[in-house]
């Protein structure tokens, strides 16, 4: 399994901090936030992974990782040119992941769990998650642990359970990325890409057991930052 890691979009939200730098390179408690989705698949056993990041400053990714050797994992680099969605950069590592099944991690999301991918069997794979706030993400609709559906950011949440950041998927997921079309945001959305394959019937959802949080928004990345902090000091 290879690993794709999307560290794009223009992070907004957390401007000014992302006025002349990428969000992935703001600091997690005591590491660049691009450290944590690396660590997160070099620790359940991937060896090589593209980062996929905009134009803006993806020398600074060359710079502070180079081949990966110093964090672990063979590091490639793509540059996903206008911010179009997570689906539209995933399309581009469609020739990095070969006939691959591929774990997809969005750069700001920051797990502390090992998670084992070596039952994967194709389709694809969620991780779900609680939290109070789940209207900021995309939310499932599940009966029990089989997932029916996933409204992306929807005013009022039909459960509490967030996707997170953190998918798999066999090589299908291109030629689906392949026939999206924009969502009302114009974006290639993920969980377009996530409920073709609810459709097929080839979902499986798990959920995240240790910490999970975002970190792309002035709260979260606090949080985030405060969690990391308290675990380093214990
Ligand atoms: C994206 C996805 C959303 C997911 C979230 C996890 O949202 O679209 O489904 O729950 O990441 O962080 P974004 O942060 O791009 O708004």
């Amino acid at each position: 399994m290879k690993g794709i890691i999307l560290a794009g979009g223009t992070g907004s939200r957390l401007h000014p901090l992302t006025k002349v730098t990428n969000k992935h390179l703001l600091p997690i408690y005591n590491k660049p936030m691009i450290y944590y989705p690396i660590e997160t698949l070099r620790k359940a056993g991937i060896k090589e992974a593209l980062i996929v990041s905009g134009k803006g400053h993806a020398g600074h990714f060359l710079e502070l990782l180079g081949s990966g050797k110093n964090v672990g994992m063979d590091l490639f680099y793509d540059v996903q040119e206008e911010a179009g969605g997570i689906a539209q950069a995933l399309k581009l590592a469609k020739g990095f992941a070969g006939d691959d099944d591929v774990a997809v991690i969005l750069g700001d999301n920051i797990y502390t769990e090992e998670f084992d991918f070596t039952d994967f069997r194709g389709g694809a794979r969620i991780y779900l998650k609680k939290v109070p706030d789940a209207n900021r993400f995309g939310v499932a609709s599940l009966d029990g642990s089989r997932v029916l559906m996933i409204t992306e950011k929807p005013e009022v949440p039909m459960t509490n359970y967030a996707v997170t950041g953190l998918y798999l998927y066999d090589k299908n997921v291109f030629s689906i990325c392949e026939s999206l079309v924009p969502s009302k945001r114009g974006e290639l959305e993920i969980t377009d890409v996530n409920n073709t394959f609810i459709e097929q019937g080839k979902m499986q959802a798990d959920f995240v057991k240790g910490f999970w949080s975002d970190a792309g928004t002035f709260d979260s990345l606090h949080r985030t930052c405060a969690y990391m902090y308290e675990l380093a000091n214990k």
